[in-house]
């Protein structure tokens, strides 16, 4: 098997207000925003930082696991998503090492691309989001 690369594709922040929390990055940074999007009931704002995005995610509904966070924890980074080679067999590996996933198969996620949730009591507290 050649070896595995990684690479960071966004980090998912939450926040009760994406314009607000665009500001620092568009008028500081001088970053353009890209077209908003949604995923689990959330509204996603992404900026790209060279190879990899910062994506803010402010929900739609008060019941969605972003909501969710933002009651419990406030603003803050939710997850960060890895972009591997092949996501199946990533997804092989984790059941093979015990990791505990959130999604057991990919689905379609922010911009139509396959992801899986890996469980952040499995790694050190951060929700890993897989894409390839
Ligand atoms: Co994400």
């Amino acid at each position: 098997m050649p070896k595995p690369t990684a690479s960071i594709a966004h980090i998912g922040i939450a926040v009760p207000d994406i314009e607000g929390a665009s500001a620092f990055y568009r008028d500081v940074l001088g970053l353009e925003t890209k077209p908003l999007d949604d995923a689990d009931g959330a509204s996603i704002q992404a900026i790209s930082l060279g190879d990899s995005d910062i994506e803010f995610l402010q929900p739609e509904t008060d019941t969605g696991p972003v909501a969710k966070f933002l009651q419990k924890r406030g603003p803050g980074i939710h997850h960060i998503c890895v972009r591997v080679d092949d996501l199946d067999s990533t997804l092989a590996r984790c059941r093979e090492h015990g990791y505990r996933l959130v999604d057991e198969e990919p689905r379609v996620g922010a911009h139509g691309h396959r992801i899986a949730f890996v469980h952040p009591k499995s790694t050190s507290g951060i929700l890993i989001e897989l894409t390839e």
